[in-house]
């Protein structure tokens, strides 16, 4: 087992109606609070209203319109000036994953003097940020409990992972029920995503009994309790327990003490979003059983043959290539089974700047120092085999 230090700092409320702490936890922090917010869809669902009534004695400034993939220009941007003009206190973030990364860089930009890019690109590391609380209304990135915040740049087809302990949330709100409306398409992105991230903690060395359980539950938890989220939206236990589950994903829980594995799929992923604009999970499902037939050999045989029979309950009898395989085609049928494209042609990726993105992921990933290291041309040969 590695060595390791750790520390998720976030205070979580989860459960139904627990939005009337809001107040309390606000408190903590002063009267100005800048609220961000996506496209609109907390509107419809009531939500906007009801923050807005329980924040009465607040000034609140607001920023709308954050995109999904969020934009440095002009959201960024456009948030940590609000914050340098209004001296804001505390940043309410209230939507999904997009808004909440947005709202972490505003949050480090806004402690910063000079061009917010540079701690995202980490030519500078931030001192501080301002405070960030966070009403979720989408389960998927994990984000809710973790210190990254991933930040598009158009001009440069940029798409970082912009990890840093200054911007984990103080306070994370989850209601499950605000998750209801979420549609068919992001909810069976945000099972993937969240699929994925297990995968990238699990695909690794150094791997304990204990990490390998914890992985393994969370994949049935979100493959059983994801299905019934698209069946039956309104199924509030199968919202609550995929809503708990995506939380774990990404702050590094599941892989306490493992090598870390590289998050080569991710590492893809960001450049086909960035790239194209595509949802992030569905690009994780397209990539992911590509990527696994691509890694597979006698190395890495052990973790897809254990991968197999504890999470999809192959038959331990069956030799051992046949169950990896077996665990592969699995994970892809599952992917294809709660209605997400499995084909890049399908998200609108075609093949004539293939060669461009595998440059940009070789380069700018690292990818070589994968679990399964990745050169240009393995990167290639996987979104070839992903078209
Ligand atoms: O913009 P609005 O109108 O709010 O609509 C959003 C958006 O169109 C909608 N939505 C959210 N909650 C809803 C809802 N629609 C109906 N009812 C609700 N309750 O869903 C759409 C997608 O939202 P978005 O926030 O983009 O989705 P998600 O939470 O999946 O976030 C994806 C972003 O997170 C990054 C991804 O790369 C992508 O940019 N990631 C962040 C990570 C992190 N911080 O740890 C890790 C992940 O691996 C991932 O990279
Ligand atoms: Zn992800």
């Amino acid at each position: 087992m590695q060595n390791f230090d750790y520390k998720t700092p976030t205070r979580l409320i989860f459960g139904k109606g627990v939005i009337v702490k809001l107040p309390e936890v606000m408190s903590a922090f002063g009267k100005k609070i800048l609220l961000t917010y996506g496209g609109g869809s907390i509107k419809k669902i009531g939500l906007y209203d009801q923050v807005r009534e329980l924040l009465k004695d607040f000034e609140i400034i607001e920023l709308s319109g954050i995109q999904p993939n969020p934009k440095y220009d002009p959201s960024v941007l456009d948030g940590v000036r609000l914050c340098k003009e209004h001296k804001i206190d505390v940043i309410l973030s209230v939507g999904g994953g997009s808004v909440l990364d947005c709202s972490k860089a505003i949050a480090a930009g806004a402690c910063y003097d000079g061009d917010p890019w540079d701690l995202i690109s980490y030519k500078v590391k931030a001192q501080a940020a301002l405070p960030i609380v966070d009403i979720l209304t989408l389960a998927a990135t994990g984000s809710e409990y973790d210190a990254a915040s991933v930040i598009s740049r158009t001009e440069t087809n940029d798409k970082i992972g912009y990890i840093d302990p200054v911007v984990y949330p103080h306070t994370s709100i989850l209601d499950p029920t605000y998750t209801f409306t979420v549609s068919r398409k992001q909810t069976a992105a945000g099972i993937a995503d969240a699929m994925n991230h297990v995968m990238e903690q699990y695909f690794t060395e150094d791997t304990t009994l204990l990490n390998d359980g914890f992985c393994e539950s969370m994949f049935r938890s979100l493959m059983a309790n994801g299905r019934k989220c698209i069946d039956n939206p309104e199924d509030y236990t199968a919202r609550a327990e995929m809503m708990l589950a995506c939380s774990y994903g990404c702050n590094g829980i599941l892989a306490l003490g493992n090598s870390p594995s590289g998050w080569p799929c991710h590492g893809i992923e960001h450049a086909l979003s960035a790239y194209y604009d595509i949802t992030h999970g569905e690009g994780l499902a397209i990539i992911t059983p590509r990527w696994m037939r691509h890694i597979l050999n006698d190395h890495t045989l052990p973790r897809f043959v254990k991968y197999g029979i504890n999470v999809f309950g192959l038959d331990a009898s069956l030799p051992e290539r046949e169950i990896a395989e077996k665990a592969i085609d699995a994970t892809y049928k599952f992917f294809e089974s709660i209605g997400i494209p499995m084909h890049l042609r399908e998200v609108g990726i075609d093949d004539s700047r293939l060669d461009e993105m595998a440059h940009h992921i070789a380069v700018n990933e690292g990818l070589d120092h994968a679990y399964a290291p990745l050169s240009e041309q393995d990167i290639k040969e996987i979104l070839v085999a992903s078209l």
